[in-house]
């Protein structure tokens, strides 16, 4: 990350920086253990710490609808360990050796203690949420993984077939980023004292959020540099994976032109993709796509009420669509 984008991080989390210290001991609690190894394991989620912006989303949505207590703590703590997980299967699912500029669990420790260790996260996070004792909390997490899993499976599936269909992208990206981002923020009001309007309308910002980080991340994947974002590039397309950029370029070549794209698709040439990519308006078109969801998320904002925890939501909102690393 630049320390532009940290900086920017870092003010819009001023309301919540409180919270998100506390939840740091929580997981400290909740994750230790006696047997060494472990430990090792633990000790390495713990110190790899990535942007937070979940559990910052869940306390900023929590406070905007007036608190939460200790169970504000559970849900972020909950959210954070499902990101956690599902970025541990899936830096084993795109064979990636690097994560938040640390060796990966799957490079360090091998498949098998990288698939279990996520295991262990998802089940860890569910142990947390059953605490709340809140069915409809527990309810849209539990719903926002399972669609998370299917969404996993489906990008499997249309990586083998790659696709130009917009929509089957969409669904993809909202299954496995949004829906976890929206209950994120639908939780935290819940807990946070909301009732269920407030709750859906944070649910539906989150909904956008998620959907344009996504689409920046998939940007990113082509255009960033591996130092800054502290996970390496090229690995959708590596594995496979068929983003926006590439459904735009695809959909907009001529025959020769597909070729060519579909042949630096298979061999995983980043540079002359990138400049295709660039020299087509693809980057620049997934960029405007992003964008368009921001705005949707902020004129869901503008329909609650003003103060502090608002405007870090904005801000949060404007940092997605504005990082270039
Ligand atoms: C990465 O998420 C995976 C996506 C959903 C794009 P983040 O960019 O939030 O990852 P960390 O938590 O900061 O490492
Ligand atoms: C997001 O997909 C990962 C999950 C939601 C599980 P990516 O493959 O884009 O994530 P990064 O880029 O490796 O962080
Ligand atoms: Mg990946
Ligand atoms: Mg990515």
């Amino acid at each position: 990350m630049t320390q532009a984008a940290a900086d920017a991080l870092a003010s819009a989390y001023a309301p919540v920086r409180e919270d998100l210290e506390r939840l740091q001991d929580l997981l400290h609690r909740e994750l230790a253990a006696h047997d060494p190894f472990l430990m090792e394991l633990v000790s390495h989620v713990l110190q790899t710490r990535g942007k937070m912006v979940r559990p910052a989303l869940a306390f900023l949505c929590a406070r905007l609808a007036g608190g939460g207590g200790a169970d504000r703590d559970l849900v972020a703590a909950a959210v954070e360990l499902i990101h956690v997980a599902s970025l541990i299967h899936d830096d084993v699912i795109d064979e990636a050796d690097r994560r938040r500029g640390q060796a990966t669990p799957n490079a360090r420790w091998g498949n098998h203690v990288a698939v279990l260790l996520g295991d262990y996260l998802f089940s860890k996070a569910f142990h947390l949420l059953s605490r709340v004792g809140r069915d409809d909390v527990a309810g849209r997490v539990a719903f926002a993984t399972v669609r998370m899993s299917q969404a996993e499976l489906l990008q499997v599936k249309y990586g083998n077939a790659p696709h130009t269909d917009e929509s089957v992208y969409f669904a993809i990206v909202e299954g496995k980023t949004a829906q976890l981002v929206s209950s994120a923020c639908a939780g935290g009001a819940l807990v946070g004292g909301g009732d269920g309007e407030l709750a859906e309308r944070l649910g539906t910002f989150g909904l956008h959020w998620g959907v344009a980080f996504q689409i920046t991340d998939d940007t990113l994947d082509l255009t960033s540099d591996p130092e800054v974002l502290g996970k390496p590039i090229g690995s959708d397309v590596r594995g496979g994976k068929v983003t926006l950029p590439l459904i735009h370029a695809l959909r907009h070549a001529d025959e020769q032109g597909r070729r060519r794209l579909e042949k630096w698709i298979r061999a995983g040439e980043l540079e002359p993709l990138r400049e295709a990519l660039d020299r087509s308006g693809s980057l620049a078109y997934a960029l405007e796509v992003a964008r368009q969801h921001a705005q949707r998320a902020l004129r869901v904002l503008e329909t609650l009420p003003q103060g502090p925890e608002r405007d870090s939501l904005a801000a949060l909102t404007e940092f997605v669509v504005s990082r270039r690393h």
